[in-house]
Order: C-alpha cells, then structure tokens, then sequence
C-alpha cells in the first residue's frame, strides 16, 4: 500500500474534524475523496501529506510512519514524496510559467540547466507542451493555469500527488481536460493520486472511491 491511514482522529481544540478514519490506498491508484463541507476531507488530505499531524491514529505514506518524523523530517519527507494541487492555482503572477514551475528546484538547488529541463519536461506532462513557456499565467485559461500548478507538484517527481478540490473553480469542460491530465499522469509515472471532490460528474475518472461525513468515512 502506497498510503495507509489507521483511526486516525484529529482534533482542533475540543472540536472532533476526524473521528476514526481508516483508509488503504494500493500504489498508482487515483482515489476520490466525497462529501459534504466540513466532513473532514482536507483535514485527512493534509495528515496524509504530513502537512497535519494526527491527534491519535497511524499514518504511513511511500513505506515511511509518519507519526516518527519531526517537523524538519516531515518537510524533508514532503519535499521528496508529496505534489500538492490546491482550488486555487497559486501561480505567482509576475514570474513566467516556466518560472513558477522551476520554483520547488530553486528550493532543492538543482542547478539552473537541469531546472529548465526538467519543468519543460513536467510542462509537457501536464499536457502544456504546446504553451509558450515565457508567458505569465495571467495569459492562460483557468484550466491551463490550474494544469501549470500540477506540473509544479509534480516537477519533484512526487510518489504521490495530493489534490483538493482541483476543478472547482472551472467549468465541466476544463475539469474534464485537468482529469485527463490526471489520468495521463497516473499512466506515465505510476503516481498515486488522492483527489478531494464535491464533483459528481468526475467519479467515473476515479478507481475508487469514499464518502465522508463527520469526520469519518462512511462507505
Ligand atoms: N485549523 C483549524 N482549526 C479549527 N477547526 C478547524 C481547522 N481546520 C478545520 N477545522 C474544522 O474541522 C472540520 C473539518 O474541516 P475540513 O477543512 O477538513 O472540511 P472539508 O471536508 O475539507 O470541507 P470543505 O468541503 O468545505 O472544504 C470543519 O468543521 C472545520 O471547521
Ligand atoms: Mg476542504
């Protein structure tokens, strides 16, 4: 299993966001996430990218017990292994696509050459390999500025590609193109993707799939 999620309960204050959830995700798997505002899905999308830490409850993700880092490892563990893809794109406005998708190796030290490579490479895979890679994102649709932020998370190489709510600020057609980007993904790398969605229409692009309520899953 390439995440594992053991009664994990997650409390804010006296607040209960999580109550038992227990999840089992295979490797190269792209696995939805359902249910009603507040449920509790992106309380268990950041303990599974160790963005959040569990009150109670085991948590494993790329064969590492997250529950044994400490914060320096944990950021070390999701620089390595975890690509996050957010509602909003949070593409910095001023810098050049190829630019925001270069940031994560700026941060890494991966020399100027090698970056280049690399985000070309990742801009292909998110299927903007035909977009002129010195505009700002101000210049793309939605749905290509949503695709310029997957490339980002996945620049990295990540095992496993986190996404929360990704299609809900665009349409159904462009939400369609961003699953396929997905699917794609999910094909040429082997990722596993574990995706947050109020979006019906999209479950037939899910392998699996749960529900949430109340902080636990429920079928
Ligand atoms: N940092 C926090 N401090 C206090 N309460 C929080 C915090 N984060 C989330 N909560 C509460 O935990 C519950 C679950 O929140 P979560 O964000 O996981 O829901 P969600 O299922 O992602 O909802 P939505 O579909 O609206 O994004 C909510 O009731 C929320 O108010
Ligand atoms: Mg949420």
């Amino acid at each position: 299993m390439e995440i594992v999620v053991k009664d994990v309960h997650k409390y804010y204050g006296e607040y209960p966001a999580l109550r038992g959830v227990t999840l089992e995700v295979p490797k190269g798997i792209f696995h939805c996430i359902l249910g009603p505002s507040g449920s509790g899905k992106s309380t268990l999308l950041h303990i599974i990218g160790g963005v959040d830490k569990p009150t109670k409850g085991e948590v494993v993700v790329a064969g590492v017990r997250l529950n044994d880092l400490s914060d320096d490892q944990l950021a070390e563990f999701r620089n390595r292994n975890i690509g996050f893809v957010f509602q909003l794109f949070y593409l910095i406005p001023r810098m050049s696509i190829l630019e925001n998708v270069e940031l994560p190796l700026i941060l890494r030290g991966v020399p100027r050459e090698e970056r280049r490579r690399l985000a070309l490479e990742a801009l292909q895979l998110a299927g903007l390999g035909h977009v002129d890679p010195k505009k700002k994102p101000t210049q793309l649709s939605g749905g290509e500025q949503q695709r310029v932020a997957i490339a980002r998370a996945i620049v990295t190489k990540p095992r496993v590609l986190l996404a929360d709510e990704p299609t809900g600020n665009l349409d159904s057609a462009t939400a369609k193109v961003v699953m396929d980007t997905f699917l794609n993904l999910k094909k040429q790398l082997g990722i596993t993707i574990v995706m947050v969605t109020h979006n019906l229409e999209l479950l037939p692009y899910c392998d699996r799939h749960v529900r949430m309520r109340d902080g636990k899953i429920v079928d």
